[in-house]
């Protein structure tokens, strides 16, 4: 959802930025006839598949799928959520984000409260630089000054009061940042919550500190300590280390996921850029939706041990849910008391890469773990494999991984699921020769005006007057309203106002839908005539029944009422 910023900004910022600007800044663009292509910055390819309209100021990508506006391009290439995207938006091109007055308030009062962070942190590196204990620590370790520098790591000062004394007018913002503290009770004069403690600092996927997390050099208690939850800083939702990893998995492909701080920086120290940490936590559902917009591929890593099964078999629940197709998820176990920093110590890149080629498929790991103690020689222990994977099967959105884990579910159990059967098989696409195979002719008026917005204005105002109740009647009317309203429209701000509601796939879905089934772009004027012919058909659909009651010749008179108003 816009959230608090309003949508006529929304749609004043993308009627005001150029999509070919912001994209050809990041990738390189070639004119190719009437777009500009280039090899997809979202997946790997040698040739390029991603193009971008500067009419339909949308951007497409037939490998993989990616498609947006411009504020969907740098979310998903800068890694940013909506506001952060918008903001950055405007940034570029000098227009501020106006917000109602609490949101202004909530984001006035966290600005500060970064700038602090980035503060302590240079204060906490300039204190690494001079603490020859703390330096000797990281390279027992292992590691050399230009992962420290790349990671930040930095030493808490000695002296127990220097927050208070390099930052004397931040204490309030300290204390909010959960860098001082009052005690539990909140009573004591504020003191710093880390001391003698390496620091690792927790970067959002702005670059901005948001936290930190601090080693002691001993084998003192706790072993770790990290930043409470503060307005900046959400554990259960935030990893280690993803600013630092983003490029590199881009270029991998896939992210790796471990237990640990230490884990990802000597991975890193070994080469392996790529590895993200859970910050003390499992890995969960938000972190798995994060990592998942910055690449299709995770491989999440786990102790062998049974707390590491344990862990592995919730961030499978996790991840169930979101494999879509073009995502897909591995499980790697590394052997009994080892963890990725010890293993790639010993073993080397080479010998992690090597590890990595055994990783385990999600679905493969799903069945391993529910047959792990059942009888599967036994008819009842085949059926209570069957009963429990049920639901988690049932979980995956519809697709291959959903086919795939019933298949296999079929060849362990030996027969056919029949009534277990989770989901309907997916339906071979019906392809005609038409444009907009398989479409409904509403699906198919949707998808013209979404990728032509301009064929509205082509059709006479009785055109629109079809049946308000069928299938997504409501989303062509709202589509003819904006478009009526606003002559200069394009596909990209029409995206934007279906941005978290519940149309929002089905939109984005039909805008990037090719209306030939071999591939080839519609022009305007045929997009005109189809159109039409969808709009005739549709006024077919809803003619009134003679033997229909009053009521459904009253719906659909309504629309054209509506209109007229
Ligand atoms: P090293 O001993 O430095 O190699 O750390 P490690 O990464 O091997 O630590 P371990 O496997 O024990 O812990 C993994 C992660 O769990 C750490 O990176 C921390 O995020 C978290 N953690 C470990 N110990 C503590 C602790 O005592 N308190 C808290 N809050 N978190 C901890
Ligand atoms: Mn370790």
């Amino acid at each position: 959802m816009a959230g608090k910023i309003p949508q006529h900004f929304i749609d004043e910022l993308l009627a005001r930025v150029d999509i070919v600007d912001v994209i050809d800044a990041r990738v390189s663009l070639k004119k190719s006839g009437s777009n500009h292509m280039a090899c997809c910055p979202f997946h790997n390819e040698k040739t390029p598949s991603f193009s971008v309209s500067q009419p339909k100021q949308f951007f497409h990508c037939f490998g993989c799928g990616a498609s947006g506006s411009a504020i969907g391009f740098l979310m998903d290439y800068e890694n940013l959520h909506f506001v952060d995207a918008v903001e950055m938006l405007a940034d570029s091109i000098g227009m501020s984000v106006p917000r109602d007055e609490q949101a202004a308030r909530r984001h006035d009062d966290s600005k500060p409260l970064y700038a602090v962070m980035d503060d302590v942190s240079s204060l906490y590196r300039r204190a690494l630089r001079e603490s020859p204990e703390a330096i000797d620590y990281l390279k027992r370790r292992g590691l050399d000054g230009d992962i420290a520098k790349r990671f930040g790591i930095g030493w808490t000062p000695t002296e127990r009061d220097a927050l208070q004394r390099h930052f004397p007018s931040s204490i309030d913002a300290l204390v909010k940042c959960g860098m001082l503290t009052t005690g539990s009770d909140g009573t004591r004069a504020p003191y710093a919550r880390f001391r003698e403690r390496v620091m690792f600092p927790i970067r959002d996927r702005r670059g901005r500190t948001i936290g930190f997390g601090g080693r002691v050099l001993n084998d003192s208690e706790p072993k770790y300590l990290n930043s409470p939850e503060t307005p900046i800083f959400h554990k259960g939702s935030e990893v280690y280390g993803l600013y630092e990893a983003r490029r590199a998995a881009q270029e991998a492909n896939f992210v790796i996921v471990v237990e640990g701080y230490m884990d990802v920086v000597a991975l890193a120290q070994a080469g392996i850029d790529n590895a993200v940490a859970t910050l003390g936590t499992a890995a969960n559902r938000q972190h798995s939706e994060m990592l998942f917009r910055t690449v299709p591929n995770i491989v999440f890593c786990f102790d062998g041990d049974r707390a590491g099964k344990q862990a592995a078999w919730r961030a499978l629940q996790a991840t169930l849910t979101l494999l879509e197709d073009g995502r897909d998820a591995h499980f790697l176990f590394l052997p009994d008391g080892e963890d990725p920093d010890s293993y790639v110590k010993e073993h080397g890149k080479a010998g992690f890469d090597a590890l990595l080629n055994t990783r385990i498929p999600i679905v493969d790991q799903l069945y391993a773990h529910l047959a792990n103690d059942v009888d599967m020689n036994s008819v009842g222990g085949k059926a209570q494999l069957a009963e429990r994977a049920k639901p988690l099967v049932n979980a995956i959105p519809r697709g291959v991984y959903k086919q795939l884990a019933l298949q296999r579910l079929e060849s362990l159990i030996g027969l056919s699921m029949g009534s277990a059967r989770a989901g309907a098989p997916a339906r071979p696409a019906t392809r005609t020769a038409d444009g907009g195979g398989g479409l409904t002719p509403m699906s198919r008026a949707v998808l013209l005006v979404l990728q032509f917005p301009a064929v509205v204005a082509s059709q006479p105002a009785e055109a629109y007057e079809f049946d308000e109740s069928l299938a997504g009647a409501s989303v062509l009317m709202k589509l003819v309203g904006y478009c009526e309203a606003e002559p200069g429209m394009t596909t990209a701000r029409l995206l934007e106002r279906f941005r978290g509601t519940a149309d929002e796939r089905a939109v984005n879905n039909l805008a990037q839908r090719r209306w030939w089934p071999d591939g080839r772009e519609l022009d305007s004027d045929t997009a005109e005539e189809e159109f039409a012919h969808c709009m005739s058909r549709l006024a077919e659909q809803s003619r009134p029944d003679p033997s229909a009651g009053v009521e459904a010749q009253a719906r659909t008179g309504l629309l054209a009422v509506k209109r007229r108003r």
